[in-house]
């Protein structure tokens, strides 16, 4: 089986270790599943992706809906990001910590008018409004609270991301966005409502995107129009070009930063708007793995099975994309490779994290690292078949910290009451 190692989870004396500390220890003093985090990981990622666009004014908004652990979110926002928000309760988040909302973005294809309100209360830099319904009830409601919201309206390039279906978001055939052929004349039309500022222009073509290609070909297509519409009269501060960098979950051999600076710097140098970046799963992918152990192994005539105490409802990736998350065992001990399907306890054949899968065997008790699991694991986590959900740690160098704690059997009755009248 092959190994992945890296300057943030390595093997140290043939056992894995997130910086300076053991996946042993910490399985010792968190118990498993556990999801942990490397520190240094998301300040390196977030430097990477700023030093290379630092030739153009941008601002990187974290697109918290890939980790959004207060101490994650606060980690990229002492660094000087942003936070992209999708809804009511990742703004409450986002005020946990203390952001101001200034560095604030709301999106989401569908917001609720509590949520409009929200972040027009708190005064969001801006307002992500994904369809011409959205922008009147955007403005009925500014009107209302005597504002003047800073939106910006989301665009539908209608090109290819190449990715996964279930996250390609920038074709003509998906759900966001307005229409790329009728922007000018929309945006126009809305520039004129009198509690409505158009202040952006925005796209976000997909996640998991590893080419450049797609990212070019749209930034091209928004630059064209932001032209047209400074022809017109107007003027557009911000272009949001979304987040979707692809990242390294087997063999995938995505751009860097820089390689995309280079490409769309001299697209971006056409206009003169501030460009927003909103990075989820580059600056969190990587920075984590999902500890688990191994509960009981069992061989049929065809398969082998490694039934592991982290299940679908802790990463559900695997089940929902058939994604691809290297497993490999904390301790090496250089026991043979066998071919297996890496399971977890429940009630259903689509629960696994991997299959068919090269591993070295294993028994009760071993422990195994689930990689890449810093994005989109804990926050699509449920509680199906009453699970709890697990905890989350983050490494700094030789110390670890339980960010948020295993739950408890009582946190899964959360104001949950038998009625007396019902029975
Ligand atoms: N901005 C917007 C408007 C988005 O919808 C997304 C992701 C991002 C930024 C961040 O994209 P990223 O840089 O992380 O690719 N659950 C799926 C991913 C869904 C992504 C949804 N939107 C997965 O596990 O692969």
């Amino acid at each position: 089986m092959k190994f992945f190692d890296s300057e943030y989870f390595t093997y140290n004396s043939n056992e894995l270790f997130c910086e300076g500390v053991s996946l042993t220890a910490i399985k010792e003093g968190a118990g498993t599943p556990a999801y942990v985090y490397s520190k240094k990981f998301f300040a390196d990622r977030y430097t990477e992706f700023e030093q290379a666009f630092s030739k153009v004014n941008h601002k990187i908004f974290y697109a918290t809906k890939a980790n959004f652990n207060l101490n994650v979110m606060k980690t990229f926002y002492d660094l000087g990001s942003g936070i992209d928000v999708n809804s009511g309760g990742e703004l409450y988040r986002a005020l946990k910590i203390g952001a101001d909302p200034k560095r604030m973005l709301l999106t989401g294809v569908g917001k609720t008018k509590d949520e409009i309100k929200l972040g027009l209360e708190h005064d969001v830099l801006m307002i992500k409004a994904e369809s011409v319904d959205e922008v009147y009830f955007i403005n009925s409601i500014a009107k209302e609270m005597g504002k003047t919201a800073s939106a910006a309206i989301r665009v539908n390039p209608d090109v290819d991301p190449l990715t996964h279906p279930y996250i390609s978001t920038g074709l003509a055939e998906n759900k966001f966005g307005i229409e790329s052929a009728r922007a000018e004349e929309i945006i126009l039309e809305c520039s004129r409502l009198s509690n409505v500022k158009i202040t952006g222009i925005d796209i976000h073509i997909g996640s998991q995107i590893t080419s450049i290609n797609p990212f070019v070909e749209s930034v091209i297509k928004m630059v064209e129009l932001i032209k047209r519409l400074e022809l017109k009269g107007l003027k557009i501060e911000h272009f949001d070009m979304g987040g979707g960098f692809g990242i390294t979950y087997n063999d995938e051999i995505p751009f860097s930063p820089k390689e995309l600076a280079d490409a769309l710097i001299p697209i971006f140098m056409q206009v003169d708007c501030q460009i927003l970046f909103e990075p989820g799963r580059f600056l969190t992918g990587n920075g984590g793995v999902l500890l688990t152990e191994v509960l009981f192994t069992k061989s049929n005539s065809n398969k082998n099975f490694v039934i592991v105490d982290a299940a679908m409802t802790d990463l559900l990736r695997p089940s929902i994309y058939k994604a691809y998350h290297h497993v490999q065992p904390v301790i090496k001990n250089g026991s043979k490779d066998i071919t297996a399907d890496i399971v977890g306890p429940v009630c259903e054949s689509g629960d696994f994290l991997a299959k068919n899968r090269e591993i070295s065997e294993c028994k009760m008790g071993d422990l195994l690292a689930v990689m890449s699991a810093g994005a989109y694991g804990m926050v699509m986590a449920s509680n199906y078949n009453a699970r709890r959900r697990p905890p989350e740690i983050i490494v700094d160098k030789n110390k670890y910290y339980i960010c948020r704690a295993r739950e408890t059997y009582e946190h899964l009755l959360y104001d949950e009451k038998i009625i007396d009248e019902l029975h």
